[in-house]
């Protein structure tokens, strides 16, 4: 049978015993750490294509977005506390659902954190070709260097987009060379995009060029645009909701809190509420300054963000400064309404801090790639831990390669689109086992228990099913298309080499950490 292979819960927890990290978060810094993971080009850049789709009616997208992950993040919270090692999703998958669906989770998760990655790469460029190079340095860089093809999505004229692929690779360096992110600079580049963030609120809402004149027609696209068509309330809140993506982040950190029955829902949920108001805000402030019409195709429906048609329809005059044509949607913004100098800063804040959100997800790929490795379900030369810097080197740079590619030839939001569905299907299969633990295991102790979970996790199945089939319909087959080939890659080569289907249950929490073996059947004496 496929779906025998389930990893024993108790061999998890022994390893995570062992571990046993000092208690030192509380849920000030998990959310702050919270806050710096998701914080990135959701906000900076997307706000664009989510006002392409359904125009004012961005702010309802942001709400229901948000809904869906702070209900995801309950889930979160409790099995991260009760199953605190590395590898997320991946990890509570294989405890709960065995090794094949365990695969498909920590293959979709490639979807999640690689071609996130890769989004938020072309974000940062869009910041760095506007605001740094163009505005405060006056360098013009050639439409070809700056953009990927047309073809695949992107700009006319573009061919590849160097400053993504250079980014992504300066940050695959770093990460090779062991760097990771220090709560101290964390903390600080949480501050710089606040404080850009609230500048930005501030100066649109009480800008003279602010009228609520501009919110009307609310929802020029519908609530419903339709499955499969990316567009209305809902398909912005599809393709937006990856503004919110990274908050799981946190619940790796679950073992290290104090009192985390308290501090791991609070740190969770508290910066996703945080993130929410912060998104609808600058929503409104944008919207109702420059105004968030979409640009209208045949029939009345909004020409699809990121194609070919609205990229010739955006190089038209009359749509010259429009908040949906541009790269770098809020310093835009603040420039057309007379705060030139304070966007050029929100647009150095961009480029700042967008690198570390890269990091954050390359990270996550590497660790979640590496705990597969260990397990045997991806050759173990990946699982490679360098000998001067302790990172496992082969899997970051193979990782970082792929993002590279991925940025420097599509747009970023046809590679949200498909970041969101593989992170739309992983959130789902964290709340299906949440809900497979509590039958099974009810006795167990758990940190924190989601309230009333036969509503929130049902809720969360429901809301990541519904925003899936909100996407636009390339980004949704995507996950289809993937899945099968790494269904493939699992009957081929997976499958036998398991370590668990040879009869070795691993429990990887660290690279450079401590690993349990513990045999399936222990030699009676
Ligand atoms: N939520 C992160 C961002 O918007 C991935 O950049």
């Amino acid at each position: 049978m496929i779906l025998d292979r389930i990893k024993p819960l108790d061999a998890i927890l022994a390893t995570a015993e062992k571990k046993s990290l000092h208690r030192t978060l509380g849920w000030f810094q998990l959310m702050l750490f919270g806050i710096g993971c998701v914080i990135g080009t959701g906000i900076f850049v997307l706000t664009a294509a989510g006002a392409q789709k359904a125009g004012p009616g961005l702010m309802l997208a942001f709400a229901i977005a948000g809904a869906v992950c702070i209900v995801a993040a309950l889930c979160y919270a409790e099995i991260a506390a009760m199953v605190p090692v590395a590898g997320s999703a991946y990890t509570y998958s294989y405890a709960t659902m065995g090794e094949f669906l365990a695969w498909t989770v920590g293959w979709a998760l490639i979807m999640e954190y690689a071609i996130a990655a890769a989004a938020v790469s072309v974000g940062w460029s869009g910041y760095f070709s506007g605001t740094f190079l163009n505005e405060l340095l006056g360098v013009q860089l050639p439409p070809w260097l700056a953009a990927g093809p047309l073809a695949l999505g992107g700009a006319p004229g573009g061919l590849i987009n160097l400053p993504a692929l250079v980014i992504a690779l300066l940050v695959t360096g770093l990460l090779v060379l062991g760097t990771s992110e220090s709560a101290k600079f964390n903390a600080i580049l949480v501050a710089i995009k606040v404080v850009a963030l609230t500048a930005f609120v501030a100066l649109t809402l009480t800008s003279p060029e602010f009228d609520t004149a501009k919110f009307n027609p609310f929802l020029p696209a519908g609530i419903f645009g339709g499955f499969g068509t990316g567009v209305g309330a809902v398909g912005a809140a599809a393709t937006i909701f990856f503004a919110y993506v990274g908050f799981d982040a946190v619940s790796t950190a679950a073992e290290e809190t104090k009192n985390p029955q308290r501090n791991v829902p609070i740190g969770l949920v508290g910066s996703l509420l945080f993130c929410t108001v912060f998104y609808i805000l600058v929503a409104a402030g944008a919207v109702g300054t420059l105004g968030g019409q979409p640009i209208m195709g045949p029939g009345g429906i909004p020409f699809p963000a990121g194609s070919e048609e609205l990229a010739r329809q955006c190089a038209m005059p009359e749509h010259a400064g429009a908040l949906v044509c541009s790269n770098e949607a809020l310093a835009h913004v603040l420039r057309e309404i007379g705060w030139s100098g304070v966007g050029n800063m929100l647009g150095l804040a961009a480029f700042l801090a967008l690198p570390s959100v890269i990091l954050v997800l390359i990270f996550g790929q590497t660790r979640i790639f590496f705990v597969m490795a260990r397990d045997g379900l991806l050759p173990e030369k990946l699982s490679t831990v360098h000998p001067k810097y302790k990172t496992p080197h082969i899997v970051t740079m193979l990782t970082g390669g792929v993002v590279a590619l991925g940025a420097a030839f599509f747009p970023v939001g046809k590679l949200a689109d498909i970041s969101n569905a593989g992170t739309l299907y992983a959130f789902m299969m964290v709340a299906i086992a949440v809900l497979i633990l509590r039958k099974r295991d009810p006795e167990r102790k758990r940190a924190f228990r989601v309230p009333a979970v036969w509503l929130i996790a049902p809720l969360t199945i429901v809301g990541c099913v519904f925003l899936f089939l909100n996407l636009p319909i390339d980004a949704m087959l995507f996950l289809p298309g993937w899945g099968l080939l790494g269904i493939v890659i699992y009957l081929a080569y997976s499958r036998g080499s398991s370590h668990l289907g040879r009869g070795i249950i691993e429990v990887v929490d660290d690279v450079a950490g401590e690993e349990t073996q513990v045999p399936i059947h222990p030699p009676h004496g």
